[in-house]
């Protein structure tokens, strides 16, 4: 059930997670989401009244580095325990708790990171509170465990429901008041009934109605657009990437003819995404699309550079200079909409705050100055980026865009090493397009997280008919990753990559060989500049 706040506006049920600094605090909201319930990350000494202004229907402790006893450790306000709301401490979580409701903790004999098994005790005096969190979860069940520290000693208000064999207290209720704590980790995928303790939670135990749904989401965020522009005109920079583009997509049902698009073509953009992001903004969405033909202003400007950073510093600055002009064409806009997702928000260190000052900018397109003077529109700042690839296709974006590898600000400048030519940029632009046909025909284009060709300023010798060339070398790159921090080569088939390489130097005349990066990241970066 969705619920009504006190502005008379349908708002998602919320979990809030109290975030005491854990790795993993991320992927509690993820999965709770995916089980259908909105959760938001707050910061640990959040008040009770701030809390009690979400109208939260449970609350959830996260993990974190500390010791519950060491001076400064992060602490939640005690009376969050009187809201008699439902809460789940995890790790960290469930120590401060049973500390604060008068158990006690202390560093186990040894610290325990890794597998372990759960015992479940399904039976005897505690089987009807275990029932709660643990309906559905075999006797005998793994679990991951990262601590130093256990609960060591429990009052007579708690109750044991599974314990693992270094860790007697692994799961505990408490008696009177709708708390639980697992000292194990339920979000990571190594606890493979994890999924299936959080779902308990939220629904045996919260009473969740499960109506976290990007339908939903959608419905409830073109009200809050419509609510914020009003009758005022937006402008949005589209990147050709998905975020922005799924923005795009978005303000237009919020707010149709109010919105302006402007796709800045700055000379360092792939074979055909011009014409991609022409063709769907334009002719299948009717949207008003500004595209401003830059190329003029970038190249010239790159000329003779070959140092990484300063080709970044000269297309930020050069974006900048052409959105402004081509934003100042549009007199009656007072908004600028951006694609700022909720891990740009959490990393900014705005996570908590919700306010849309100083949020870092979406370096995608560039990073717009605040002098610009736009009230900025981020319809996506509570979404993790597999939600905004889920609410994409609800707003029916195309398959191709919705799925898209990220491409960076900077283009194909930071893919030509050395000094960027329109020459090079062509043979760059033949061979990238090659090898994404062939990793889409081989199945490969979802599975990988992003794929592109790099032209090295190396020239090798190649033998053609009966004469020897001396010519570039293009250098294949393909990583898998989940959230680009890390990532791995891709283990692409020999015979795909035989037939990337075959045609790249048989149809791109001016390609003498081609290789394979098998870098991982890190040390190696995805990106080569
Ligand atoms: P690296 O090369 O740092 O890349 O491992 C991680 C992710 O960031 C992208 N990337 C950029 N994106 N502007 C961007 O918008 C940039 O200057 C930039 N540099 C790297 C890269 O494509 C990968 O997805």
């Amino acid at each position: 059930m969705t619920q009504t706040n006190a502005a008379g506006m349908v708002q998602e049920q919320i979990i809030p997670i109290l975030d005491f600094g854990s790795q993993y605090v991320q992927l509690i909201a993820r999965r709770v989401r995916e089980a259908g319930v909105h959760a938001l990350l707050v910061a640990p000494d959040i008040s009770v009244a701030d809390l009690r202004a979400m109208n939260p229907i449970g609350l959830i402790l996260s993990g974190g580095p500390a010791s519950v006893y060491e001076h400064d450790a992060p602490r939640c306000d005690p009376k969050i325990f009187d809201l008699n709301i439902p809460v789940l401490g995890i790790c960290y979580g469930m120590q401060i708790a049973a500390q604060l409701l008068g158990g006690r903790v202390k560093p186990g004999a040894a610290a325990e990171y890794g597998a372990t098994r759960l015992h479940v005790l399904h039976d005897g005096a505690v089987a009807s509170h275990s029932g709660e969190l643990f309906t559905g979860v075999p006797e005998d069940t793994g679990v991951w465990m990262s601590h130093g520290d256990q609960v060591k000693e429990l009052g007579s208000d708690f109750i044991a429901l599974a314990s693992t064999p270094s860790c007697p207290l692994a799961a505990i209720r408490h008696k009177s008041r709708p708390f639980f704590g697992v000292q194990f980790h339920p979000e990571v995928t190594h606890t493979p009934h994890g999924g299936k303790i959080l779902e308990n939670f939220l629904y045996r135990v919260c009473h969740a109605a499960g109506t976290w749904r990007m339908g939903n989401f959608l419905e409830i965020t073109l009200d809050k657009v419509r609510r914020q522009v009003g009758s005022g005109r937006v402008i949005c920079g589209l990147s050709g990437g998905v975020d922005s583009a799924v923005a795009a997509a978005l303000l237009h049902q919020a707010i149709g003819e109010q919105l302006t698009c402007i796709f800045v073509d700055n000379g360092l953009l792939r074979k055909n995404e011009r014409a991609g992001v022409e063709s769907t903004f334009r002719d299948h969405f009717h949207i008003d699309l500004r595209v401003v033909d830059a190329a003029d202003e970038f190249l010239p400007a790159l000329a003779g550079v070959t140092e990484p950073q300063s080709k970044r510093k000269i297309i930020g600055k050069a974006f900048i200079d052409v959105f402004k002009r081509a934003s100042g064409g549009i007199t009656d806009a007072r908004f600028l909409a951006q694609g700022t997702l909720y891990p740009d928000v959490i990393e900014s260190g705005q996570g908590y705050a919700r306010t849309a000052a100083n949020i870092k900018l979406h370096h995608n397109v560039g990073g717009l100055p605040a002098e610009l003077g736009f009230e900025l529109v981020e319809p996506l700042r509570d979404l993790f980026k597999d939600e905004v690839r889920r609410l994409g296709e609800v707003l029916g974006l195309p398959e191709n865009m919705v799925w898209r590898h990220p491409f960076p600000g900077p283009g194909l400048a930071v893919r030509c090493i050395g000094e960027i030519t329109q020459d090079k940029l062509a043979i760059l632009r033949d061979a990238d397009e090659i090898l994404l046909e062939e990793i889409v025909a081989a199945g490969l284009y979802r599975s990988t997280a992003q794929t592109f060709a790099v032209l090295l300023p190396v020239n090798s010798v190649a033998v053609m008919g009966d004469g020897r060339g001396y010519k570039p070398v293009i250098a294949l790159r393909s990583v898998d990753s989940a959230d680009f921090m890390t990532a791995d080569w891709s283990r692409i088939p020999y015979d795909v990559l035989a037939r990337i390489s075959s045609r790249i130097v048989n149809e791109v005349r001016a390609v003498s060989r081609v290789v394979y990066d098998i870098t991982s990241k890190p040390p190696g970066t995805i990106e080569w500049e």
